[in-house]
């Protein structure tokens, strides 16, 4: 199964995806996880997507197809979801090619949403480990300790792009090339499926769980 988590920053993919991928056994493809991951580790590719992310600007197609390819190639296992990936119709039209090269074919798009007011807060409020991964939230899901992370006992840091001017940014663009894939999967006949984002993280995966279940 390929499932496609699409939605606006804050919304709840990697949250949602994270939990999802523990359930079916999926895998997790992220690719903002990917990026970082990448300037971490100082890589040729983490260098050049960091003015892009920081500006919360897209990092160019040709890098993000790349850097997919690459992660699938080495791909098994019943399925993957995928987190932040497609962002723009070039890349979900390059999704579509490597997909039909393996057999596969897309079985879920979920379109996560909630008000802009209610992704401003939770990103502002995200903090996140950079050890392990693990994200908290100091309004809706505060670490036992201020700033340590309650699996791995690291550091928590606030998201450089989290800052309110870079979330306008990311907002904007998720408007502009990001929000049209909607019809494009509708007019491709996907399975389009719309879920409530701004409702407890437990309850937005019973609905995912149902939206995978539903073959109509
Ligand atoms: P990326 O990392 O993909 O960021 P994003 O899409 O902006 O999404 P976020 O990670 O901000 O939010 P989320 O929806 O995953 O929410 P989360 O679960 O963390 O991309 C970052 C940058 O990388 C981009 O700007 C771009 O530059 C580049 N990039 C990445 N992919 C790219 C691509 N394909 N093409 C080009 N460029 C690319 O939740 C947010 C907070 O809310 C957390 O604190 C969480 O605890 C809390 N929360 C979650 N769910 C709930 C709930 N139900 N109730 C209360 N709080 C909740």
């Amino acid at each position: 199964m390929i499932v496609i988590l699409l939605g606006p920053p804050g919304v709840g993919k990697g949250t949602q995806g994270v939990i999802l991928c523990e359930r079916t056994g999926l895998r997790h493809l992220s690719t903002g996880d990917l990026l970082r991951r990448a300037r971490r580790e100082g890589t040729p590719l983490g260098k050049e997507a960091q003015g892009y992310m920081d500006r919360g600007e897209l990092v160019p197609d040709s890098v993000i197809i790349g850097m997919v390819r690459e992660a699938l190639a080495t791909a098994s296992g019943p399925g993957v979801v995928f987190d932040g990936f497609p962002r723009t119709v070039a890349q979900a039209e390059a999704l579509d090619q490597v997909l039909g090269e393996l057999g596969r074919d897309v079985g879920r798009v979920m379109v996560l949403r909630a008000d802009d007011e209610v992704l401003v807060k939770r990103l502002a409020g995200r903090r996140s480990c950079t050890e392990c991964g693990a994200v908290f939230n100091v309004h809706f899901n505060p670490p036992a300790q201020e700033n340590v992370c309650d699996r791995c006992a690291s550091q928590l840091t606030h998201r450089a792009d989290d800052n309110p001017e870079t979330v306008r940014n990311r907002l904007e663009v998720y408007r502009e090339l990001t929000e049209p894939l909607i019809a494009f999967y509708e007019d491709a006949g996907a399975p389009v499926r719309y879920i409530e984002g701004d409702q407890p993280v437990d309850d937005v995966q019973q609905a995912l769980a149902a939206a995978l279940d539903d073959d109509s």
